[in-house]
């Protein structure tokens, strides 16, 4: 089956590298994938490297993305970063309620709407994350949890937002533990997740909104799971770090 949709790979480095790391990371990386067109590249660094790997990737059709932001334009929010202060360094993409802030930093489903919401008003692309705990897939409530996260992410927004914006399944049991959804398990949600795009936004929208498989994506298994209908692309993490693996990942998305 052919995809409209072009495939977005976007490297989700968490706490890690300096920018001195960062930047030599993409030099190389931006060498590495030369040609591998059909794919939308993203890195996603800490804060402290996203200035300098801008200006590294300046011409480059690799795009940045920030792993988190407030949603006031300013204020007194000591640690945080606005979606302006993100745009202004060159930032398109921005993750909003990964599993590790939901997690460990009490992001809400509220919260993440408003996030979203005030990314979209500056003009850069939100990949919103959502996915099930273990305990909640085995109590076979995935399809619920998902839902809920979904809906009150998206709530409010316009049909156009949504169509341009990224969605993340990343199931929590399978994030940096090596143990990847099956090709089956991860269309079966992502392709929910569509259905329900549809339901709240129409046809058009569920069309065209790019929806990644997150957890434990390597060379190997992207293949099989970019080969898969609703599959749109991947939020990696690990595998993401290491120039010659993300390149792998890259190349077997264009395959597709
Ligand atoms: P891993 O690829 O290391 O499992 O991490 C996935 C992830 O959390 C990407 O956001």
């Amino acid at each position: 089956m052919v995809k409209n949709r072009k495939p977005i790979i976007a490297g989700n480095w968490k706490m890690y590298k300096t920018a001195t790391e960062a930047v030599a990371f993409v030099r190389n990386l931006e060498l590495s994938v030369a040609g591998m067109d059909d794919v939308e590249v993203v890195v996603c660094p800490p804060f402290n490297a996203l200035v300098p790997v801008v200006e590294a990737l300046r011409g480059s059709r690799i795009a940045v993305g920030a792993q988190n932001v407030h949603w006031e334009d300013q204020g007194a929010f000591t640690g945080e970063i606005s979606p302006g202060m993100l745009k202004d360094a060159g930032c398109r993409y921005v993750i909003i309620g990964h599993s590790e802030r939901r997690q460990f930093f009490g992001e809400t489903d509220v919260n993440v709407n408003r996030k979203v919401k005030a990314v979209l008003q500056h003009g850069l692309t939100p990949v919103m994350c959502v996915g099930e705990l273990i305990e909640e897939r085995e109590s076979g409530i995935t399809e619920k949890v998902v839902r809920a996260q979904t809906e009150a992410g998206l709530a409010g927004l316009t049909a156009g937002q949504v169509a341009g914006m990224v969605i993340a399944y990343e199931p929590v049991w399978a994030i940096g533990t090596g143990k990847t959804a099956s090709d089956a398990d991860a269309q079966q949600v992502i392709g929910y997740i569509r259905g329900l795009v549809n339901q709240l936004f129409g046809g058009e929208v569920a069309a065209q909104v790019c929806i990644q498989y997150g957890g434990s994506v390597k060379p190997q298994n992207t293949a099989s799971l970019m080969a898969q209908p609703d599959i749109d692309g991947a939020l990696v993490g690990g595998a993401s770090l290491d120039v010659e693996s993300f390149t792998g990942i890259i190349k077997a998305a264009a395959g597709n």
